[in-house]
């Protein structure tokens, strides 16, 4: 299935994507990595990587939608069917969220429903959990709340600052987001109601 990826910044996301689509056999294949932002790390790998890099400033538009709906375009033109979001600093309007519903995933550096918004690992450390972690969501219309796809957990380990904690996420993200969106892709999960439902092995 025709993926595009979402990004604003560096895009490590990004690049575990681009690398594990590449495999054969995998059932999607990242055809478009787009940006918010026109100096995005992430557009050059891509890039390299010979993947279509393409790229709109929100600030030239008047609106979230108005922007959120140049983005729609550009993926629609290039027949996407399934989008990732990886890293990509913009909320996503209602609007945009309703047309991709089902077919738009990201990731969250914590473990939802805990620590939505920014500055997780950070909050984690403020809070003293001793277990923290990413998730892959349905991107729904209320910030960092859709249907749950995938997780991964680490420690919070003494001595902790929040960019090592956040390192420690981040290995796992490489790590969870590909198989997130292989089940995705695939079929192995869906979007139900409020759920992401696997199908039950029918082996
Ligand atoms: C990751 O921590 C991701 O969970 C969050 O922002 C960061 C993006 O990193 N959305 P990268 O651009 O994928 O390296």
């Amino acid at each position: 299935r025709r993926t595009a990826i979402l990004i604003s910044g560096r895009g490590s996301n990004m690049e575990a994507l681009l690398r594990a689509t590449a495999a054969p056999g995998f059932p999607a294949e990242a055809v478009l990595v787009f940006s918010n932002r026109v100096d995005a790390g992430g557009l050059d790998i891509a890039r390299a990587a010979g993947v279509e890099a393409a790229s709109l400033s929100h600030r030239d538009y008047p609106s979230r939608e108005a922007f959120d709906r140049a983005v729609d375009a550009v993926l629609v033109a290039r027949g996407i069917d399934l989008v990732c979001l990886a890293g990509f600093m913009r909320v996503v309007s209602p609007w945009l969220c309703e047309r991709w519903l089902g077919r738009m995933i990201s990731i969250h550096p914590a473990l939802l429903p805990a620590f939505k918004g920014l500055d997780t690992h950070a909050r984690a450390l403020d809070e003293g959990v001793k277990i923290h972690g990413a998730s892959v969501h349905y991107v729904v219309p209320e910030l960092d709340a859709g249907p749950i796809i995938a997780q991964a957990a680490v420690p919070v380990l003494d001595g902790d600052t929040p960019d090592a904690l956040a390192a420690r996420v981040l290995r796992q993200e490489h790590i969870i987001y590909p198989r997130a969106l292989a089940m995705v892709a695939s079929g192995r999960v869906r979007l139900e109601g409020a759920r992401a439902v696997s199908r039950l092995d029918t082996s």
